[in-house]
């Protein structure tokens, strides 16, 4: 799915002086290439702080402290998507409430979003996924309304846009992941908040350092929660590529739009007008029961209950070709939220998005002869 290797190879001098710099430096916990870091990445998101914490999990969990959820608070989350957007809700002691999302772009559905407002919910966590925006005019003026903050879960997205406007600068707060498979990612954990509330600023920096506010004082009780040295300064020089990177996988994935434009029975990626997608991942829905067996392309009975996506992921992988479903189990179905009640037709979309989604390999070293090779094992899979 992803040559980390590749992308080393082309920047390995530039990342071993960033290092050798560090550890000149001695310095390795909130330093300054944790803080240059953090102003270039909010600049990156169009917004004035950004706050560099351990990882985008616990950047999900500090953001929705900060906007005051806590034990006995609701939470909405979309059903489909990582398990940590909910497992930041659950480890403050609140309660996922799982929304649906839409067919053609995998996100929270706004219309399906009033009904699962109650007096108890505290924020509304709409994640950007695989590098889409989510609809975030409707998400935004319904919270407005409700008073209720968003926060972007935009582990996926950086760099992608609304409508002019980036991905983690709409909501309150906007949380990002530099976990290594991501479009910035870092070699080991990292993650960062951006945000547009100077005083929300504040008190992040307090919440991931022990709650304190000044040497040795706590205010509060706080995380360990710190972007180190040596993730930043490596992460500051693969910033400088991104842009770069992310053109790549736009172009790539426009390629794979041509290559296979014209299958029936798969849906491509589709990119509503006004927004910038940053292909984290290329993910195609392959609809309908399986009839063909796994590995053999022979039409006939299929036992085991798989889908045409397993099979086509079968098939690929008999040719060496790596494909990943994100994601096969929806939130409100996970063994984790049983205690919540969640059952299967509970949410349709998302639970068809789980047994439909296959993502195929898209990252910026990819070859042109990799992408054809790919394509053609995805049109050969399809064939019955
Ligand atoms: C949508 C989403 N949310 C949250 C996270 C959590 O980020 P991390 O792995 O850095 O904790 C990830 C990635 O792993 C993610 O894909």
């Amino acid at each position: 799915m992803l040559d980390l290797h590749a992308q080393y190879e082309s920047i390995a001098p530039e990342i071993r002086a960033a290092i050798d710099d560090v550890l000149a430096a001695q310095q390795f916990v909130l330093g300054p290439q944790c803080e240059a870091f953090e102003q270039e990445v909010a600049r990156a998101c169009s917004t004035p702080y950004g706050v560099g914490v351990a990882s985008g999990t616990e950047a999900l969990e500090l953001a929705l402290h900060a906007c005051g959820v806590g034990a006995g608070d609701e939470v909405i989350v979309p059903a489909f998507t990582f398990i940590a957007t909910g497992s930041a809700v659950t480890t403050l002691g609140a309660r996922p409430v799982f929304a649906d999302i839409e067919p053609v772009t995998f996100n929270l559905d706004p219309s399906h979003l009033e009904m699962h407002i109650t007096p108890r919910t505290r924020a509304i966590v709409v994640v950007h996924l695989f590098g889409l925006a989510a609809d975030m005019d409707p998400i935004l003026t319904l919270a407005a309304k409700h008073g209720i903050p968003v926060v972007e879960d935009n582990a996926q997205s950086i760099g992608a846009s609304y409508h002019g406007r980036k991905t983690g600068s709409m909501g309150r707060a906007g949380c990002l992941s530099f976990y290594p498979s991501k479009n910035l990612g870092a070699y080991g954990d990292a993650g960062m908040i951006v945000t547009n509330d100077e005083k929300l600023a504040t008190r992040l920096r307090a919440l991931r350092n022990h709650g304190q506010t000044g040497r040795y004082v706590s205010t509060e009780r706080g995380w360990n929660s710190r972007l180190d040295e040596l993730q930043a300064a490596i992460l500051r020089v693969k910033l400088r590529h991104l842009a770069d990177w992310t053109a790549a996988r736009q172009s790539h994935a426009r390629r794979y739009d041509s290559l296979l434009g014209d299958l029936p029975g798969i849906t491509l990626p589709r990119v509503p007008t006004g927004r910038e997608h940053v292909y984290y991942l290329y993910t195609i829905s392959v609809s309908g029961r399986a009839t063909g067996g796994v590995g053999g392309g022979t039409v006939g009975k299929n036992p085991s209950g798989a889908t045409r996506s397993d099979i086509v992921q079968q098939r690929l992988a008999d040719r060496g070709i790596a494909s990943v479903v994100y994601y096969p189990v929806p939130l409100h179905l996970q063994p984790l939220y049983a205690s919540l009640g969640g059952k299967p037709g509970d949410l349709r979309i998302s639970e068809r998005a789980c047994r439909e989604v296959l993502s195929i390999p898209l990252y910026p070293e990819l070859t042109a002869a990799q992408i054809e090779r790919v394509a053609q094992a995805v049109r050969d899979a399809l064939r019955d």
